[in-house]
């Protein structure tokens, strides 16, 4: 793996890979790598030739009062777990040769970028969407890899990539979780042994929602209403919202039908903590992707 912290050497060194023939993979990170970021590049190793990691704790997607200083940060930590993991390349650039000068230029994703995360969070996605952009025209990858536990991100930067005719596959990844059911989040991290105790309500809450559609539920505002109720039963888990969404568009269903996505957002001490799963319900079936789970050692089960 060679490490490159400029966009020139970035550039060098995809256009070889590209010239020899081989496709590109990327998977864009913020670092503090967990097992949820690993099974990311996997991925990108199992069907690229050529995998970019990039890390980049992008200002630009957080707002003044969000956390940007303290987000955690462990770059040699990360340096060997992607070398461990397969990359060619990690790229870690700074924040003045991402952003030399304030940018003029933004991306926006309108109405998929709203609700949801984007009602607490108005400026993020356009930061996200705009250095994401940024980082397709540097590394020109064939398939880039992004987590479904970022459900509203995925589909905002599919969008984008559809609308801009963008010459690469957006690659949805399973969620990955905890052995106890709590969403892997770098923001984990934050949280003292009870808040991380507490916030596995959430995903307890979801599976109980999971289980309330495979009964027979069919309107949405019940299931927003159970895992309301789940939640506000944990002081110390403040719910930010709870609720079900077409997976197609983000667009709230009057009936629980199709492709959902039921997705939560809460605060837990010092971390804003997000989680979902996706649901696929027919008259003679309901299915739930709830993600993977690891064990302590990381495997699956
Ligand atoms: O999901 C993340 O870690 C970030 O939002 C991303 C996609 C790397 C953009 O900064």
């Amino acid at each position: 793996m060679i490490m490159l912290t400029t966009i020139a050497d970035l550039r060098t060194a995809c256009e070889q890979a590209r010239t020899e023939g081989r496709t590109v993979g990327l998977v864009p990170t913020m670092g503090f790598f967990h097992e949820g970021h690993r099974s990311l590049m996997r991925a990108a190793r199992a069907d690229t030739d050529f995998v970019v990691v990039t890390l980049f704790v992008n200002p630009t997607q957080f707002a003044p009062t969000e956390d940007l200083g303290a987000y955690p940060r462990d770059p040699a930590g990360d340096a060997a777990a992607a070398e461990a993991e397969g990359a060619d390349v990690l790229f870690a650039p700074d924040t003045e040769e991402m952003y030399p000068e304030p940018p003029l230029t933004t991306v926006h994703v309108a109405d998929v970028s709203e609700g949801l995360c984007g009602s607490a969070r108005p400026t993020h996605f356009d930061g996200v969407t705009t250095v994401v952009a940024k980082l397709f025209a540097m590394v020109g990858p064939c398939r880039a890899y992004f987590g479904r536990k970022d459900a509203q991100q995925l589909a905002v930067v599919r969008r984008m990539a559809t609308d801009l005719n963008l010459p690469v596959e957006v690659v949805g990844c399973p969620l990955v979780r905890e052995g106890d059911g709590l969403a892997m989040s770098s923001r984990n991290a934050y949280l003292t042994p009870e808040e991380r105790e507490a916030a596995t309500v959430l995903s307890r809450a979801l599976a109980a929602a999971a289980d309330l559609v495979r009964a027979g539920e069919r309107e949405p505002a019940a299931v927003e209403h159970l895992i309301a109720n789940m939640v506000a039963a944990e002081p110390l888990v403040e719910l930010e919202y709870a609720e079900v969404r077409r997976a197609a568009d983000l667009t709230p269903p009057t009936r629980l039908e199709g492709e959902l996505l039921v997705a939560v957002a809460a605060r837990v001490g010092r971390a804003r903590l997000i989680d979902n799963i996706s649901l696929q319900v027919s008259d003679a079936d309901v299915r739930a992707d709830l993600g993977v789970r690891v064990s302590p050692a990381g495997r699956s089960i």
